[in-house]
């Protein structure tokens, strides 16, 4: 199987982020992914584009951009500016979706539509052909640590029915609770790209982490 693996820095010890990053860099990990969120749209907060900067200018991995947050349209080029190189927007908070994903587009980043646990995978079908990747949050946004919700593996299913039937490129990305114990399931049922946060960071040695989830069911 061909995925991709982005550990999420809201679950790294932030008190020697550059120290964090730069693990992840000398990890073989594919993508850093980074939760932005407004205490509004999610119960929490996390962090803005200043330090969305800090991060993207020490990180070699791909920053993948995760907006939890109300109106992202606002703030699409400030992100963009960072060193975001994929901006994922949630479709629950976009009454203009397609709008805003022309924006990212059009700030040169690949562009991406997250959906809640409750949220159908139908909400996507009429842009999928539009978009570079579909992020299907695997627990209610907000924390990192918790617990896988199992229903994801048949929406992941679903949409990679959709994905095939329409001929789009989207990568489908699995966020919340993924780890070594539950990939198997996940991948074989479609998906790209896994977040990973508590189980990379809290783990003992998160550069093995990494290479263990890369290897484990790799084709090479
Ligand atoms: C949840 C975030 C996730 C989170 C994943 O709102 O979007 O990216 O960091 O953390 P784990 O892997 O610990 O569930
Ligand atoms: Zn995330």
């Amino acid at each position: 199987m061909n995925y991709k693996i982005a550990p999420s820095i809201l679950a790294c010890d932030f008190s020697r982020i550059g120290e964090q990053i730069r693990m992840i860099n000398s990890s073989n990990a594919d993508w850093l992914h980074v939760d932005v969120m407004d205490g509004v749209f999610v119960p929490n907060i996390s962090f803005g584009q200043h330090i969305v900067k800090t991060m993207a200018d020490l990180s070699e991995k791909t920053v993948d951009v995760h907006l939890m947050i109300v109106n992202p349209e606002k703030y699409i080029e400030q992100f963009r500016k960072a060193g975001a190189e994929i901006i994922t927007v949630h479709a629950e908070a976009c009454p203009h979706l397609h709008r805003t994903i022309q924006q990212i587009h059009d700030s040169g980043a690949k562009a991406g539509v997250a959906i809640n646990p409750h949220t159908p995978v139908n909400i996507v079908e009429n842009l999928i052909e539009d978009l570079d990747l579909v992020c299907l949050m695997s627990v209610n946004p907000g924390f990192g640590g918790q617990k896988f919700i199992y229903q994801t593996l048949e929406k992941i299913r679903t949409l990679k029915e959709m994905i095939v039937s329409k001929n789009s490129k989207a990568l489908i990305e699995i966020d919340g609770g993924v780890g070594l114990q539950n990939m198997e399931s996940i991948l074989k049922a479609g998906a790209d790209v896994l977040v990973a946060g508590s189980s990379v960071f809290k783990s003992e040695n998160p550069i093995n982490t990494v290479a263990k989830m890369k290897s484990l069911f790799s084709e090479n």
